[in-house]
């Protein structure tokens, strides 16, 4: 069963998360759904005034919305041996990993929930975290630069360190046994937007 994103933010697939009882991840995990949303990787057409005036009329405004791009294969992945990617494009700090953690995650996909992918650079000053993957932690770090570490379980929150934003999370999507990338859940470092040309 192909599971896709909708062009419609009404009619997004809910998918909830483990209960917080039996999910190692606890309660600070959001579900697909508020991620999506969160992440305005919803599409939608919205009615934007053209001035202040009550009597102003309104116009069609599209929001902007991130690339469906296949990034690897379920079967591909082993436990704990990331792929690396570029996404949302190829510019600056794009370089990005997917990886099958073996434990449940909060945005995991497939059958455990537990493959998920985040963007190679610490959000402090732009560490490069290519090659620190801990499967034994499941985070990603320490950054080389003043040593920031991200739990993978959950959404990429700081574990110690320097930084004060957590990881930017690539939010996925499965088809059959292709994983798509189909938007980013917080703000890649060194970059204003996302989607900046
Ligand atoms: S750049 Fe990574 S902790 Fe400073």
């Amino acid at each position: 069963m192909t599971k896709h994103l909708q062009k419609s933010s009404k009619s997004l697939p809910s998918k909830p998360l483990p209960s917080k009882k039996d999910h190692p991840a606890g309660k600070c995990l959001m579900s697909r759904r508020q991620m999506l949303f969160t992440s305005g990787v919803a599409t939608a057409t919205v009615m934007v005034a053209v001035s202040s005036s009550p009597e102003a009329a309104k116009v069609p405004a599209m929001v902007a919305t991130y690339p469906r791009k296949l990034i690897a294969k379920l079967s591909q992945l082993k436990t704990d041996k990331p792929i690396g990617f570029e996404y949302p494009d190829e510019g600056a700090f794009a370089q990005s990993m997917v990886v099958k953690l073996g434990v449940a995650a909060g945005g995991g996909i497939g059958p455990k929930d537990d493959v998920v992918a985040f963007n190679y650079f610490c959000t402090h000053q732009g560490g490069d975290l290519d090659g620190t993957y801990k499967g034994d932690t499941k985070s990603l770090g320490a950054c080389p630069l003043h040593l920031s570490t991200y739990d993978l379980t959950r959404h990429g929150i700081l574990i110690s360190g320097q930084a004060y934003q957590s990881l930017p999370q690539v939010l996925l999507e499965l088809d059959g046994d292709d994983i798509y990338a189909v938007g980013v859940f917080g703000l890649i470092f060194g970059r204003y937007d996302n989607l900046q040309g």
